[in-house]
């Protein structure tokens, strides 16, 4: 490892996932920006260059739809979103060099230049292929829009473009029972011709980087069962009306999201490199680069940054990643996160109840390089954070400082416990190889491991029996001072996961900001501030007040999301009056014939009889009656509509039904008595 002080410094740039524009931030998307900020912030401190960039993912269809149901523009309800975002990370305490979006002009240029590079290569293609469409929104359905059973593997409710169970990636026209997500309507199969990413011309490029020995295990398996399994052209291109970038060469076609999402990556650090003259695009990004480069993302898109960014990057000229840092799921109670359990938390509610470095803590003691899931059972957080932060860290200050307060406030000259804060000090670069390789679990053990001596000593030493002594003065405030100076290792130990608290402390100890390499130093002859409590125990009542709070919006939003109703779907018209209302001469009729029509893929022929007169109709009616069950029913007509000529003959009217096509279409009829001729009025 990289000694910080006598090397120069490392450059790396690193990543967290883009969040979606379309919805909050949850406890899932912080277990990933509190690993990436735990790893910037142990970065930093060692002194390296290090630069965190991140971005709201603001295009897509799904946004396009939310910001019309809200009945806003696309750009304000983005733009209300992202601000939304940055409180939330700002209040987990995450701090970026950059937080941007992916609908920025910087993007645009970045994206089109991505792409064009690419087609300079011969690496887009175009193809003819069939779309699933939605007949009643009349739409073609991009990934996320369309939900049936994964053609792999079997498993019920999965996305169109990969299994959540399998993690198998296809095509949204392969699932099984497809229905629409907007309309529940079947989608149908339409032509169209879209542009696609020629990956497999990437399959050495991929095998090689799968080999390089830079990705996790896990990741480096999926990837190869990929491989093996046969790469496929990528579709990138996505049908008007979407929210996204138009392709420039291609009118009333937009890249799909997942194109420029990663694009935003580069976008955001190029806008910060206008912010601040001493970064150069080009020293990250072109491929003779000496900097490192890493994206944290979650296992579910593992398929985006594993093959389609490096091969996209290197088709553009561009560099590849040095390493891909993927991170299992948050579950709640072993549990997927799940609104009707009430355990889907947003951070916002978090924050309402609980103190930010808690959740720092707690997902610090369960990360690993490793990409198992990783739980949330709050019962072992309280204990967790209580038994280490509170009762192990802070009391090692709050058993000490007092006491040096009544002696002068300030510490003592010798050392009177070497040997201790030797063995303190010489535990830096295992705990800085911890946080290098992701292991926080580890390293959180590690430093518990010292606290719990550093009690010990103080118990043994028991200070507030030596206070009481006359003439113990001096072996007090050493004593006193050897555990401020534990104290002090331990917080600069734990700061990259508690940088509050070590503000905090720092303030108190009276000492700048801490870097890695004060490890090396101690505080002697030392003027120290007043102690005030650094951190307050955490409480199951107030877990409770934040599942209760959970669970209610849950609750709220769910009604939200609830079934359209039928006058949701079609409101009603505006009002007429009764005259307008008597020029429709409705009749009682009789369907006397009904036949299928050639070359008609909706309508029946119907002759009606109208008691004495007949009528030939042609109903859309086809998908939802089979024509012999028809004859002899009686019907309502409107018969005085103008007859209008069609191609397979003249229309004399109308016949009434409800409901939405489809099978559900449901003729009108009288109750039994009526006569063919009657008016309806
Ligand atoms: N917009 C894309 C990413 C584009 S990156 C160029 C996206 N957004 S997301 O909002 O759905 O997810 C963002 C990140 O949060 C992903 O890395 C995802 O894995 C992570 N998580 C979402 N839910 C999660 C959990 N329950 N647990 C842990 N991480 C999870 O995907
Ligand atoms: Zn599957």
């Amino acid at each position: 490892m990289t000694d910080a002080n006598t090397s120069t410094p490392r450059k790396i740039l690193v990543t967290s996932a883009l969040p979606y524009a379309n919805g909050p931030i949850h406890l899932g998307h912080m277990l990933e920006h509190i690993q990436t900020d735990i790893w910037v912030r142990f970065q930093k401190m060692r002194g390296e260059h290090c630069i965190y960039v991140c971005a709201d993912d603001a295009h897509g269809t799904a946004i396009m739809l939310k910001a019309e149901q809200l009945g806003v523009t696309p750009e304000a309800q983005i733009a209300r979103v992202q601000a939304e975002h940055e409180r939330d990370f700002a209040g987990f305490l995450v701090e970026y060099d950059n937080y941007y979006t992916t609908h920025s002009e910087e993007n645009r240029v970045l994206s089109n230049r991505v792409y064009q590079t690419n087609k300079d290569q011969g690496n887009i293609v175009e193809r003819e292929i069939r779309q699933l469409f939605d007949p009643e929104k009349s739409l073609f359905l991009s990934d996320r829009f369309v939900k049936g059973t994964c053609p792999k593997c079997g498993t019920e409710d999965q996305y169109g473009d990969n299994c959540e169970k399998c993690g198998a990636t296809y095509a949204a026209s392969e699932l099984k029972n497809p229905r629409s997500t907007i309309s529940g309507a079947q989608p149908i199969l339409k032509a169209n011709t879209q542009l696609f990413f020629d990956l497999p011309k990437y399959q050495d490029l991929l095998s090689r980087w799968i080999r390089s020995g830079s990705l996790q295990e896990g990741i480096a398996n999926k990837l190869n069962e990929w491989l093996e399994a046969g790469l496929q052209q990528w579709d990138i291109s996505r049908e008007a009306p979407y929210f996204g970038f138009e392709i420039p060469d291609q009118p009333g076609k937009y890249f799909y999201v997942w194109m420029d999402a990663p694009v935003g990556y580069m976008a955001s650090f190029e806008n910060l490199c206008k912010r601040r003259g001493d970064l150069n695009f080009e020293d990250y990004w072109n491929p003779q680069s000496g900097a490192e480069l890493y994206h944290f993302i979650g296992k579910d898109i593992i398929n985006f940054h594993g093959l389609f960014w490096p091969a996209m990057l290197t088709g553009a000229g561009y560099r590849t990643p040095t390493g891909i840092f993927c991170h299992g799921f948050v579950t709640v109670n072993g549990a997927k996160m799940s609104k009707s359990r009430g355990t889907f938390i947003k951070a916002e509610t978090y924050l309402q109840h609980l103190n930010p470095e808690y959740m720092r803590y707690y997902f610090a003691t369960k990360l690993s390089s490793r990409i198992d899931d990783i739980d949330l059972n709050f019962e072992d957080f309280c204990q967790r954070v209580n038994a280490d932060l509170v009762n192990k860290v802070v009391n090692i200050a709050s058993r000490t400082a007092n006491f040096i307060g009544k002696l002068g406030g300030k510490l003592s000259s010798t050392n009177a416990n070497p040997e201790l804060t030797h063995a303190f000090q010489n535990q830096a670069d295992t705990i800085a190889q911890y946080y290098e390789q992701r292991e926080f679990g580890k390293a959180m053990r590690d430093i518990m491991a010292l606290a719990d001596r550093a009690n010990q000593y103080i118990d043994e030493q028991a200070p507030w029996t030596l206070i009481k002594q006359p003439g113990k003065e001096a072996e007090t405030l050493n004593c006193c001072s050897v555990g401020v100076n534990l104290f002090r290792l331990l917080v600069l130990y734990l700061k990259p996961v508690l940088p509050k608290l070590a503000a905090d402390a720092e303030a108190f100890l009276n000492i700048p900001a801490l870097s890695w390499q004060d490890h090396g130093t101690l505080l002697a002859d030392h003027e120290i501030n007043k102690f005030k409590a650094l951190m307050q125990r955490v409480d199951m009542k107030q877990i409770d007040a934040l599942s209760e709070q959970a669970k209610a919006e849950a609750e709220a939003e769910m009604a939200l999301g609830k079934p359209k109703t039928a006058l949701d779907l079609d409101p009603v018209a505006a009002q007429i009056n009764f005259d307008d209302f008597a020029k429709i001469d409705m009749r009682i009729a009789k369907i006397v014939t009904a036949s299928h029509v050639d070359g008609a893929d909706k309508l029946l022929q119907l002759t009606l009889d109208l008691g004495g007169e007949t009528r030939q109709v042609f109903a859309g009616i086809k998908s939802a009656y089979n024509p012999d069950d028809l004859v002899g029913k009686l019907t309502v007509m409107v018969a005085n509509l103008a007859p209008r000529k069609m191609k397979f003959g003249l229309s004399e009217g109308m016949v009434m039904a409800a409901g939405p096509g489809g099978a559900d279409i449901f003729l009108l009829s009288p109750d039994s008595g009526a006569s063919p001729g009657m008016r309806v009025k």
